[in-house]
Parts: structure tokens; C-alpha cells; sequence
């Protein structure tokens, strides 16, 4: 059975005691309640060790190296995110891809070395406002999905969670309607099971993310196809993410 989940991504904030203080507060807050579904917290690489030993929370890199080890200045390999105790990396957000140029084939040697290395990644897909306009969203989010994880096992595929961010829904307040990303959700579902088979394709779990928030996320979790949330910006508080969380 698929894991429902919600993960927050902090992308660049927090120092290193604001995110170890949120992290054990997060934890605190979260502690008697019943939860529905796996809470993950996406992570700066400093912080990773940190949070890792401190909460019992899964902990997610935002990124890894598309290279295993060696000269690359700057870099933080797949193989020592592990080493940090976290078992999830985000990887193919908009942002990596617009800002950092990565590509899907760039994606494609990640995603293996985060595999290579016992982490899950949390693969992110999605169309910008143009690709909808033009009505090519459909194939834009089968073609990113297709080129970096289709060359993998089933095995190993059965380890990825997908997370689909509408671009113009990121940071914007613009949230897919339900309607929109179930009916997205369902494709992608559908794109996996033509590759794998209806069994992997139930299995996956398939976030949402793009302005998801306290207000928001129940409607979008109740849709059949949507399996939880990436979340940025709410999830910075824990007084709007638990909300979120609680949205299951
Ligand atoms: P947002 O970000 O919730 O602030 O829109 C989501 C994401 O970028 O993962």
C-alpha cells in the first residue's frame, strides 16, 4: 500500500540552531496526536546530521551530486547525505532545474545515486504557466518522468515518491484546483502503471506541492490520486504546518 506523506522543504532558510530548534519543536508539537501519514523535513545539507539525530522525523536533502565523489568543489554526494542519517533527497525541484540548469538527464544520474546509496528520492515534476497555457502540461510531466526514473528496475522505482509542482502554483498563492491536480495525479499514475503495471503504479505515493497550506490541504488529500504534499512555505511554522499535516 502506498505511505501517505506530507514533506516540508525549507529550500534556503533557517540557520543551523533555528532548524535543529524547529525540527524538536515540530517533534514536540506532533508528539500524542494520531497522524495519518509520514511527516518528512526537507533540509539545508548543515543541518541534515543535526536533525537527523535529534527528531525521529524523516529527514530529506534538497539536492545531492549528479557525480559519486572526488574533485568537484562544492558538491555533497548521495553516499554522504546517507551518512547523515536521512533517508530521503528531494531532487528535480523547479528551482534546481530553472536556477541550476539541471536537466533530466542530469536528474537521471542523481536519481541512481541516491538509490545507489539507500535514499529515496522525492522526484519533482511539473509544467509551467506557459506549458498549461499551450496545453502541453500533459506531456511535458510524462517526458520529465520518462527521461530521468523510466530507465530504472521496477525494484528500484518502487522506491521513488514522485511530487508534482505546477510551476506557476510554487510560492505564488496560486494553488491547483483538486480538480486539477487529481486529474494530473491520475495521468501520472496512469504514465507509471503503462510502464511498470497497475501493481508499482498503486504503490507509488504522489505528492502535491505548489501554495498547498492549512487551508488547502484537505480538500487536495482527498482526492484519490494525491497522496500528500510537498510544502514550502507552510511548512516553515509549525503552526501552519501542522495544519497541513493534520489535513489527512
Ligand atoms: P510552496 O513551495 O509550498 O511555498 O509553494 C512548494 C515547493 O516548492 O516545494
Amino acid at each position: 500500500m502506498r505511505k501517505n506523506i506530507v514533506a516540508g522543504n525549507w529550500k534556503m532558510n533557517k540557520s543551523l540552531q533555528e532548524g535543529l530548534a524547529f525540527a524538536k519543536s515540530l517533534e514536540a508539537a506532533l508528539a500524542g496526536k494520531t497522524l495519518k501519514c509520514d511527516v518528512i523535513v526537507g533540509t539545508p545539507f548543515i543541518h541534515l546530521a543535526g536533525v537527523a539525530s535529534s527528531v525521529k522525523l524523516g529527514v530529506a536533502a534538497q539536492n545531492c551530486s549528479d557525480k559519486a565523489s572526488g574533485a568537484y568543489t562544492g558538491e555533497v554526494s548521495a553516499a554522504m547525505v546517507a551518512s547523515t542519517g536521512a533517508k530521503y533527497v528531494i531532487l528535480g525541484h523547479s528551482e534546481r532545474r530553472t536556477y541550476y540548469g539541471e536537466t533530466d538527464a542530469i536528474l537521471k544520474e542523481k536519481v541512481l545515486l541516491a538509490l545507489a546509496n539507500g535514499l529515496s528520492p522525492i522526484f519533482c515534476i511539473g509544467e509551467t504557466k506557459d506549458e498549461r497555457e499551450k496545453n502541453v502540461h500533459f506531456d511535458v510531466v510524462k517526458k520529465q518522468t520518462v527521461d530521468a526514473l523510466f530507465g530504472l528496475s521496477a525494484e528500484d522505482f518502487s522506491k521513488v515518491i514522485i511530487a508534482y509542482e505546477p510551476v506557476w502554483a510554487i510560492g505564488t498563492g496560486l494553488t491547483a484546483t483538486s480538480a486539477q491536480a487529481q486529474e494530473m495525479h491520475a495521468y501520472i499514475r496512469k504514465t507509471i502503471a503503462g510502464k511498470y503495471g497497475e501493481v508499482v503504479a498503486d504503490n507509488t505515493s504522489i505528492l502535491y506541492g505548489g501554495s498547498a497550506n492549512g487551508g488547502n490541504a484537505k480538500e487536495l488529500f482527498a482526492c484519490p490520486d494525491i497522496d500528500g504534499g510537498l510544502i514550502g512555505g507552510a511548512s516553515l511554522d509549525v503552526e501552519k504546518f501542522i495544519p497541513v499535516i493534520e489535513g489527512f
